[in-house]
């Protein structure tokens, strides 16, 4: 049974762009803003991380204040209460923490224990509540780590569960160097169902070995209705070697739309945000569609 809806999360401004040096600000507010013009509602638009550990965040301020909240939902990374503080400064109203379900891997992205991270996130949660932010959670290397290997499915759960204990809202299940392969999918999502309600997940598939869209079918066909997707096919993890961008929006939405799943965005005017963004990186997009779009 497959959703009518699909709540899509834009994160090409955030974990597409923080990997790549050459974007100034003013490019992430045009992508942003022709983002939203595409009909997208929902956007990672920065990280509120250490600008020594990740220099291309350093602007998320000035990308975000000069936003209009009014128009889509902005989020940005905090992973801890300084991010938070200076997040909240900035205008946003919907936090994203984030851990892993690998130890090797949050080790190694932000500098402490998962054991550690969820005390940092209780902080932040106290943070939050206290001025009406919404907090997504985020757990990485739900398929596979980088650094470790097999990631126990498990681990997953457990941490997914921890998250949502603390009151993230929504879990996005991150398949951070994109080694997922449909069966994995399916194992893994129907392990969280058996404790965690459907409309509480959402999937979050790096495309680095041409699996991702098939990844999220076979979580869509378990009901998940919340897909995080970049626009252009852009970034890859700067503490993940290797791995290429999220799924592509474009060729999302273009799968969604043939499966008759409504998600309000405008795939032509989408493909025209990611050749703008494309255009900037010296790069066509890593999208088929975009591409296919292009050539006829
Ligand atoms: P640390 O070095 O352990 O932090 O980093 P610290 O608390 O010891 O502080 C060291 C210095 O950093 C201090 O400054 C702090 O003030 C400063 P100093 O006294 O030396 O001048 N600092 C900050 N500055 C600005 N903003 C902050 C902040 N925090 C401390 N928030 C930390 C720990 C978590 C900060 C660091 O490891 C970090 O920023 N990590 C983030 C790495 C990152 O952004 N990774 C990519 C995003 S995650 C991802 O892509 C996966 C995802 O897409 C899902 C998936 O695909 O799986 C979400
Ligand atoms: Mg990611």
């Amino acid at each position: 049974l497959l959703p009518s809806f699909v709540k899509v999360v834009e994160v090409g401004a955030r974990d597409g762009l923080q990997n790549e040096s050459k974007v100034t600000t003013e490019d992430k507010i045009a992508l942003i803003q022709n983002l939203v013009d595409a009909g997208v509602k929902h956007i990672e638009a920065g990280a509120f991380v250490s600008p020594k550990w990740v220099p291309q965040m350093a602007d998320s301020k000035l990308v975000i204040e000069s936003l209009d909240h009014s128009t889509a939902h902005f989020s940005a990374l905090t992973p801890n209460l300084k991010g938070a503080q200076l997040a909240l400064d900035s205008g946003i109203k919907e936090f994203a923490i984030f851990t892993a379900a690998s130890e090797a891997f949050c080790q190694k992205n932000i500098n402490c224990s998962i054991d550690e991270s969820i005390s940092r996130f209780k902080e932040i949660m106290t943070f939050a509540n206290e001025n009406n932010i919404k907090v997504r959670g985020y757990v990485s290397c739900v398929m596979g780590c980088p650094y470790q290997g097999d990631v126990e499915i498990s681990e997953v759960v457990r941490v997914s569960k921890l998250l949502l204990e603390l009151g993230c809202y929504e879990i996005s299940l991150g398949d951070t160097v994109g080694v997922g392969t449909p069966g994995k999918t399916e194992q893994l999502v129907t392990a969280l169902l058996q404790d965690i309600p459907a409309n509480k997940l959402a999937v979050h598939f790096h495309d680095t070995y041409g699996q991702a869209l098939t990844n999220i079918y076979a979580a869509l066909k378990l009901g998940i209705a919340t897909v995080d997707a970049a626009v252009a096919g852009l970034g890859g993890c700067p503490y993940a070697k290797g791995a290429s961008g999220n799924v592509a929006t474009e060729d999302l939405i273009y799968m969604l739309d043939g499966l008759g799943i409504n998600t309000n965005i405008d795939i032509k005017r989408l493909c025209k945000a990611g050749w703008q963004i494309s255009g900037v990186l010296n790069k066509a997009p890593a999208s088929k569609v975009s591409l296919a779009f292009q050539a006829n």
